[in-house]
Order: C-alpha cells, then structure tokens, then sequence
C-alpha cells in the first residue's frame, strides 16, 4: 500500500486548554515503534529527500509549521503543516523532501519501526526505478 494522507486529530479539551492522544490503532493506524523530532531548523534549510521501503510514519507540527513536498513516482504534491491538530501519514514509497520550517517549528515524527539506513532510498533515480518494480 503506498498512500499519504492528513488526519485530523480528535482536540480533547477544556478551559485549560487543548489535549490530543495519539496511540496505537487511534489517531496512528500502526504499532508506534520509534519517535523523534526535529527542530531548531536553520533557515532556508531543506531535509529528507528519501523514500522508505516498509515504514509507516505520522508527522505532526507540534508547534510551528513547515512543508512537506510528497511524491509518488507520478505526481508531486505539497503539504503544508501548520496545525497540531494535523498528521501527515506516509505509508509505503513516497519520496519525501520537507522545507519551508518556521523557526519555532517542532516536528515530531511517529514511526512503525526501529531506525534502519537500509530501509531508506536516498537516491531518486533508484526510488523511480522500485516504483516502476513495484508495480509489476
Ligand atoms: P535523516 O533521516 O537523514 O534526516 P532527514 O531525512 O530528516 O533529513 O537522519 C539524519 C541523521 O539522524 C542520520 O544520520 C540518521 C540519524 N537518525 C537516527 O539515528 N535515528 C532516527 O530515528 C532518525 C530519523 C535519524
């Protein structure tokens, strides 16, 4: 299954203010093996520029915002963030390449699985070509 697609997160709250749950099989439709984050973002900075084989991620602008550019092989698509209320799911070969961070942003990435290198395609003609594979 190769998809993405923005998931509007249930806001739980009160006069205190705003709470949201993510856990397995509610608001993340995937075993949450791995979390990181990133910030502190330089200026003009871009990241990403890989695609996964087998992971599942969801991406949330916890804070701040920043643009996700997502492609298919066959379409490119941009994303914007701006919203903790807002999950980016990626499943499956999608190249990725993310830009556009404010400098408050604070990304917090939810994963499938372990951190493996060999589960990243960082070259884009290779990732053409596993698109072109897997439709075989
Ligand atoms: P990388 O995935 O290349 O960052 P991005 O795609 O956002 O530009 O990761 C940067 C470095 O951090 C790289 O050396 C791998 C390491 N890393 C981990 O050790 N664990 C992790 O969970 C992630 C996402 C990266």
């Amino acid at each position: 299954m190769t998809k993405y697609e923005i998931v509007n997160f249930k806001t739980l709250g009160d006069e205190r203010g705003s709470l949201i749950a993510i856990e397995e099989g509610y608001n993340a439709p995937f075993d949450i093996k791995r979390v990181y984050y990133i910030f502190d973002t330089k200026k003009g900075v871009e990241r990403g520029f890989h695609a996964h084989v087998n992971l599942k991620q969801m991406a949330i602008a916890v804070k701040g915002s920043c643009t996700f550019i997502l492609d298919n092989g066959k379409k490119r698509e941009k994303v914007k963030l701006t919203n903790p209320n807002q999950g980016l799911f990626i499943e499956g070969l999608i190249w990725r390449e993310m830009k556009d961070f404010s400098s408050d942003c604070v990304l917090v990435v939810l994963a499938s699985e372990h951190f493996d290198e060999h589960d990243y395609i960082r070259d884009y003609d290779i990732f053409l070509e596993e698109v072109k594979n897997a439709k075989n």
